[in-house]
């Protein structure tokens, strides 16, 4: 049984890597599982929240009652969030998105010329989807992920800052990629709030809960 904290709420998130193709075949990537965005999404769907997920390429089944948008690169992960974000009433950005992706896709696959000669990659800035979705002009209420190896309290507060965001989740490390179990800090205005290690589908129940209470602190 669940207790029903976000009835009558909405949910936007986003999960898992993106992929930034270098030509066809080929592309740029990372190590994100989707796990805990997917666990969140279930969460929230459980707690009666109507739930938009938009997802980069993971191998994850689709939680029960969650609208679904897959996706592969940064600018199409913003593409879905943009026009659903103020639609929702809460956006929480688990996704690892790529910070750079290849200035240019080849229309065709790169060929070894035999010359012994590598190519070269040139990169742009990826768009950040959760600061621009926080700078809206009636933005949803906003939620960070902070994957940090050190000063964890410091850099989660300089981030929440910096993307003008009321809520960051920082990753109590060692890496958690692809693990089923996390530790997690809160920081928000009021200050700091550890969830001890546990599974991550038993950390997102406890994020939604600490969600709602922030959520109904601002309402009433
Ligand atoms: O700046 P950094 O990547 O450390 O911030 C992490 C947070 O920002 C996560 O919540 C992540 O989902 C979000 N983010 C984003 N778009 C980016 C980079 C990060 O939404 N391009």
């Amino acid at each position: 049984f669940t207790p029903k904290v976000l009835a009558g709420r909405s949910v936007l998130i986003t999960a898992g890597p993106t992929f930034e193709a270098i030509d066809p075949v080929r592309g740029i990537t990372n190590r994100s599982s989707g796990k805990m965005g997917f666990a969140i999404a279930q969460a929230c769907e459980r707690a009666g929240a109507r739930v938009t997920l938009v997802a980069g390429p993971v191998a994850l089944p689709t939680p029960a009652g969650v609208e679904r948008i897959d996706v592969q690169s940064a600018q199409a992960m913003l593409d879905a969030v943009l026009p659903r974000a103020t639609g929702h009433e809460v956006f929480i950005a688990t996704a690892a998105v790529a910070d750079w992706r290849p200035a240019h896709c080849a229309e065709h696959k790169i060929k070894k010329d035999g010359s012994g000669q590598t190519p070269t990659l040139a990169f742009t800035e990826n768009p950040d989807i959760l600061a621009t979705v926080a700078a809206l002009p009636n933005p949803p209420y906003c939620v960070g992920f902070a994957a940090e190896s050190e000063k964890l309290l410091e850099h989660a507060q300089a981030k929440r800052a910096r993307k003008r965001i009321p809520l960051i989740v920082a990753n109590l490390g060692p890496a958690t990629f692809g693990q089923d179990d996390n530790a997690l800090l809160l920081v928000d205005a009021e200050g700091a709030r550890e969830l001890p290690r546990a599974p991550k589908t038993e950390l997102a129940t406890q994020l939604v809960a600490e969600l709602a209470l922030r959520l109904n602190a601002r309402t009433t």
